[in-house]
Order: C-alpha cells, then sequence, then structure tokens
C-alpha cells in the first residue's frame, strides 16, 4: 500500500536544479496526499523561471514512475521579475566574475556586513563559487566576521591573491591597512581604492562576487556601478517604521544607478529567545513588505535578532556554518536561495527570462 514517507523518500534523489541539495532538504515539499493509486506531490519554489518549475517536475514524476508510483506534481512558484533592460550598463575591471551583488542599506548597523558573510556562506555551501569585496573603506569588518583580521594577502607579481576562508575567496580594505589606521576618503581617492581592489585582486573565476557597501548613497556606490557590471542590489533595513525612509534612499539610490533590486532583507526583525527559542515581536515587523510592495520587489528574508548571529560575527565563526540549525540559517539560506534564482533569471545566461520593461524593478521613478 503506497503511503507519503514512501513517495517522500524517493522524491530525495530529486535536486533542485543547478544546486546539489535535494527539493526534500530544501523543504519545498508542503504536502503529499495519495489519492487512490496516485500520489498528488504540491511543491512551493522560490524560483519564478519556469524551466526549474519544469525540470523539478519531470524528475519527480519520473522517479516515482521508475517506481511504479502514478504521480501528479503540482508547483506554486512566484511570479517572474520585472528584469531591466539597462542593469548591466557598468564596464568590467574583472572579467573572470559572472555576476555582482550590491550589498547597501541608507544607514549604518543595520546588517549589510552580517547579511553579506551569511548569504555568500549558503551559496559556497551549494556549490558556487563565491568572493566577497568588503568594499566599506571606511569601516571594513568583514575580515572580522569571518575570522582572518590578522591574515595579510599573499603578493603575486603586481596583484595581490584574495584570502581564502571557510570556501570562499574575500578581499578588504581591512586587510590591507593596518589595525586601527584610519584614511580620510575623498571621492578621487575612493575611486581608486575601488577599482584597486577590484582589478588588482586575482580573483578567480566566481560564479558571483558580493559587495559588502558602506553605508549610506555616496561615492563609493557610484564608482562601483560605474566599474562593474552590478547584476543586482539587495536592500538591507530593520523593521522600525523610522527604519523605511533610509531603505527608501537606498532603494532609490539603485534606480538611480540603474541597478535591479533583487530584494530586501529585514534585518533584526523579531527576537529569539535564546532560552525558550520563541520568537518575539520587538520593532515590529513587515515593514520590509510594505516597501517590497511600494518598490516592486519582494522580500528574501526577515532576519531575527539572534545573539548567535552576533557572536558569530564577533569570533569570525558565521552562524550559517557554527549554527546550523538555528532559524537564522535556514531563513539565510531560503535567502541565498532566491537570490539565486534571481541572479540566475538576470544574468543573461537564461533564454527564457525576457526583459519585460525597461522600467525599474523597484517601481521608483
Ligand atoms: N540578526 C541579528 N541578530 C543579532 N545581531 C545582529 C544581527 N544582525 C546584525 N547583528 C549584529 O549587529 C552589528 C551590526 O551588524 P553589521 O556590522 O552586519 O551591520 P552593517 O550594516 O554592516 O554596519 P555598518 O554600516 O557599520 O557597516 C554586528 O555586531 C552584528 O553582529
Ligand atoms: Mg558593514
Amino acid at each position: 500500500m503506497l503511503n507519503e514517507s514512501e513517495v517522500k523518500k524517493l522524491l530525495n534523489s530529486v535536486t533542485y536544479p543547478d544546486f546539489k541539495k535535494d527539493i526534500v532538504a530544501f523543504g519545498f515539499i508542503k504536502k503529499i496526499e495519495i489519492k487512490e493509486d496516485k500520489a498528488v506531490v504540491l511543491l512551493e519554489i522560490p524560483s519564478a523561471n519556469p524551466e526549474v518549475a519544469s525540470k523539478i517536475k519531470t524528475d519527480a514524476a519520473e522517479v516515482l514512475h521508475q517506481n511504479g508510483i502514478k504521480s501528479e506534481i503540482i508547483i506554486n512558484q512566484p511570479k517572474q521579475p520585472e528584469i531591466k533592460s539597462n542593469s548591466k550598463s557598468g564596464k568590467n575591471i574583472a572579467p573572470n566574475i559572472k555576476n555582482f551583488v550590491m550589498i547597501s542599506s541608507g544607514k549604518g548597523g543595520v546588517g549589510k556586513s552580517t547579511t553579506t558573510v551569511n548569504l555568500a556562506l549558503a551559496l559556497v555551501e551549494q556549490g558556487k563559487k563565491v568572493g566577497i569585496l568588503d568594499a566599506d573603506i571606511y569601516g571594513p569588518n568583514i575580515p572580522r566576521m569571518l575570522g582572518v583580521a590578522d591574515e595579510k594577502p599573499e603578493v603575486s607579481g603586481s596583484k595581490l591573491k584574495p584570502l581564502k576562508v571557510y570556501g570562499l575567496e574575500m578581499m578588504s580594505m581591512g586587510v590591507l591597512m593596518s589595525e586601527g589606521q584610519s584614511l580620510i576618503w575623498r571621492g578621487a581617492m575612493i575611486m581608486k581604492a575601488i577599482e584597486q581592489l577590484l582589478g588588482d585582486i586575482l580573483w578567480s573565476d566566481l560564479d558571483v562576487l558580493f559587495i559588502d557597501m558602506p553605508p549610506g548613497t555616496g561615492d563609493a556606490q557610484l564608482t562601483l556601478a560605474q566599474s562593474v557590471p552590478i547584476t543586482c542590489g539587495v536592500c538591507v533595513t530593520t523593521p522600525q517604521i523610522v527604519a523605511l525612509d533610509d531603505a527608501k534612499r537606498s532603494l532609490d539610490m539603485f534606480e538611480k544607478l540603474h541597478i535591479t533590486v533583487a530584494g530586501i532583507v529585514e534585518n533584526m526583525s523579531g527576537f529569539i529567545c535564546p532560552d525558550c527559542n520563541t520568537e518575539y515581536d520587538i520593532f515590529g515587523q513587515k515593514t520590509g513588505a510594505q516597501i517590497a510592495k511600494r518598490y516592486n520587489t519582494s522580500v528574501l528574508a526577515e532576519i531575527p535578532i539572534e545573539p548567535k548571529i552576533r557572536e558569530g560575527g564577533d569570533n569570525g565563526k558565521p552562524v550559517i556554518i557554527f549554527h546550523s540549525d538555528t532559524i537564522s540559517a535556514k531563513r539565510y539560506k531560503e535567502a541565498a536561495l532566491a537570490l539565486w534564482q534571481k541572479i540566475d533569471g538576470l544574468s543573461g545566461d537564461n533564454s527564457t527570462i525576457q526583459p519585460v520593461s525597461s522600467k525599474a524593478a523597484c517601481g521608483a521613478n
């Protein structure tokens, strides 16, 4: 007699297209119902790409069919994102990097660097070749968050090799300056520094380089947008109503720079009590969803305040690796997957997703 667990076990062998992990492990199976001799499987996937849905459907039906099981596979997926035709306008001074993702926010301390580290490592776990460029020339702290604050890069000819840590490559002004040293940056210097971090570093062939920006919307953002073709931007914000204005500034900046917004990460959204694991709402939640709607984009993740995230940042032991069972780690992984699907759709390799409008994805005019 056919039962749900048998069907689920068989679906373990269906991997998510382009990833190593299977659809069961990702948690995409929402329901399995046995109707007479037929298994009805309901799946929810984060990708809007019809090819992804079609591949999963075929693979799942095939594996069940091979085991003598009739099936009906139903897949729920989000609507395709609007794609800006001109988002890849910059020249490329680092041509061996396929995609550039700019992580930005209107104000400081909202969790850009934490988001960058955890999203990047989630994609490493999925087998992608990933780098992080810490472009926060004012307060670079990615090296500390990755536990390599005291390491120096190797020199190779007139270039530098990026540091390798937890399976990704990283370069930061923090690696190049001694601790406590600070510089006063002016426009032309910012441009030079950022161009060197991209062009004078021996990055490997990367699927994606995450660029952790300094807070705000200034010269560094402009320089980057002119130096490399940014595939998309991610806006990090906190849920307080007052933070909305800052988030809008960041989204308006993406618009001005013609950068498509892949989504919003609402950070410090609720609090996970370390004793009882209950999630409490402190600042109010879902303001990210409001602004996402207004700018015609989506929320990639709502990440709660979780003490392990802060500890992981301070100790160089990112939560996604060292506490992979936490709610935050799970949400980072889902967000990374949703982000990858957007990158995939935007990067031009995917012929099934056509630009539907030249209007900005974030909808601001
Ligand atoms: N969800 C969270 N739960 C707990 N602590 C967090 C969370 N997100 C970030 N933090 C902590 O908050 C502090 C600020 O985060 P982070 O440095 O990532 O922000 P940022 O936006 O990059 O700041 P800056 O603008 O200064 O670059 C860090 O100590 C970090 O560990
Ligand atoms: Mg930062």
